[in-house]
């Protein structure tokens, strides 16, 4: 059996798949997230650590004569951990909807000498959510910690740290650093010497389905893996993602609906959005890159929408389904109520870490219900603009498949389809970016030649709705309202 980890930023999980693709088990150990001012986010990385220990041993006690054969691990990207010399966690990570770090985005463009420095070095744009922005956060505001700083990792690196002892990442998670060069595979000097961070504070970078550790035997007794159990590169959890549907070669596209949601598009070159709205970063593959808008707020939205205003609506998934019901029974539109989902700022396309959720166009005839509806299609909206961006490059997939909560419910994998105008599909498998982590493991120890490989043989398409002209045109008016709200907010709003 190969485990797959996942360090969410709702929980961890971990499952356990055999060699033919079948999930034999899985675990999820919640955790809270940290808002100490309004949009920031931090979470303890040693809670992360307690809650794999948690899953990996309700794993082990559902199946204690599994053997597992190799381990792979995926998480949020970007949330920076901050360890001194002697491995301890200085302080709670800063993740990646955490929009602090503003002033820092402006001094890394400075000191770049501009966005197209910034560009030719990393690809990508200095953003709140990145890492190194935060590196400089810690440099200027907490002067004591930064003078205690040894090393910096991504929260499925610590993991790593933590089960092997290894101090490792992989392309797919240091490209979202902003120190890495997704181009040219390497961490780039020419932005850590712009702003002046030592190379020293960066792991070395490996394969995604490469051994880059065994656990360990403190790791093995805390555990209960066996001492040795090699573990792979794994990868950012989008890419994990992608791959956990099988979305691994360029011509697809997958939209993602976690606390985030994304819109994730393979290509065979490391495309570049001349407006640097979406993120290009390697893919667990070799050989492949992605193209990615995100929108910071997706069931972190509806999550937060559910608790403060649909509270007595349970947490289980029959007041998921109540909700969704409520939802079909407004006309798409929401006859007029429109909610912008940016809770937490937003990256794609506004690149605005002040921006703020609204609900605009209330009535006295307005219900519950049609707030209900308004929060999911503003979800979908958001996800449409970057849909919107890949179409604009060329990227124009045929259909989408869908992962995570947008992909368990009917209701909105139909508001998917029809707000995209694309006909959007799922696999067999549920577990999102713990399974493409799995599959990394599998490869890694040797059981599928290479990834396409791996989701061919695990992984079965399961089409989805498509939408017809007029169903996909009933939204337009919706989705011109709610692109018309941001500059008209801009603001007044955040
Ligand atoms: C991607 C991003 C989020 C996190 C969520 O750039 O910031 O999707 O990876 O865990």
């Amino acid at each position: 059996l190969f485990l797959g980890l996942d360090v969410g930023t709702s929980g961890v999980k971990a499952i356990l798949v055999r060699e033919d693709g079948e999930v034999a088990a899985s675990a999820l150990t919640p955790l809270t997230l940290s808002t100490p001012q309004p949009g920031w986010a931090e979470q303890d990385p040693d809670a992360w650590w307690q809650a794999t220990i948690a899953s990996i041993r309700q794993l082990r006690a559902e199946m204690p004569d599994a053997r597992i054969v190799s381990v792979g691990i995926s998480g949020q990207m970007h949330s920076s951990v901050f360890l001194d010399r002697a491995g301890e966690v200085i302080r709670p990570a800063l993740l990646w909807c955490d929009g602090r770090t503003t002033e820092q985005c402006a001094e890394i463009t400075r000191r770049a000498g501009g966005e197209d420095r910034l560009r030719d070095w990393v690809r990508n744009p200095a953003l709140e959510g990145f890492t190194l922005p935060k590196v400089l956060w810690l440099r200027q505001r907490e002067p004591e910690a930064y003078s205690r700083l040894a090393t910096v990792l991504l929260a499925k690196d610590f993991i790593r740290y933590r089960l092997t002892g290894a101090l490792a990442t992989e392309p797919s998670d240091a490209s979202g650093t902003l120190m890495y060069d997704p181009a040219n595979l390497r961490w780039s000097d020419d932005i850590l010497n712009a702003v002046g961070v030592p190379r020293a504070l960066l792991p070395e970078v490996g394969g995604s389905s490469e051994v880059l550790g065994t656990v360990t035997a403190d790791a093995a007794r805390l555990t209960g893996l066996d001492a040795g159990t090699p573990v792979v590169g794994g990868g950012a959890d989008n890419a994990c993602g992608a791959a956990g549907v099988g979305v691994v070669t360029p011509g697809e596209a997958v939209a993602s609906w976690g606390t985030s949601g994304t819109v994730l598009a393979p290509t065979a070159q490391p495309l570049v959005d001349p407006g640097l709205r979406a993120h290009t970063f390697c893919h667990v593959v070799p050989g492949v890159w992605y193209l990615m808008g995100v929108v910071l707020s997706a069931a972190g939205a509806f999550n937060w929408y559910h608790q403060q205003l649909a509270r007595e609506l349970d947490e289980s998934g029959a007041s998921r389904r109540a909700l969704d019901a409520e939802a079909a029974s407004v006309p798409p539109g929401a006859e007029g109520v429109t909610f912008l989902p940016y809770l937490q700022g937003e990256r794609t396309p506004h690149r605005d870490a002040s921006a703020r959720g609204a609900f605009v166009g209330l009535s006295l005839a307005h219900t519950r219900a049609h707030l209900t509806r308004a929060v999911l299609e503003g979800v979908c909206f958001a996800l449409r603009d970057s849909v919107a961006i890949l179409q604009e490059l060329g990227l124009s997939p045929h259909s989408l498949l869908l992962t995570g909560g947008g992909a368990k419910s009917p209701f909105l994998q139909r508001l998917q389809a029809e707000v995209f105008g694309l006909p959007v599909g799922t696999v067999n498998r549920e577990e999102g970016p713990a399974y493409g982590a799995a599959l990394l493991a599998a490869v890694g120890a040797g059981a599928f030649p290479d990834m396409a490989a791996a989701v061919r043989s695990t992984l079965t398409r399961i089409p989805g709705d498509t939408p017809s002209p007029s169903s996909h045109a009933a939204y337009d008016e919706a989705y011109a309202r709610f692109r018309a709200l941001y500059p008209a907010l801009k603001g007044v709003a955040g």
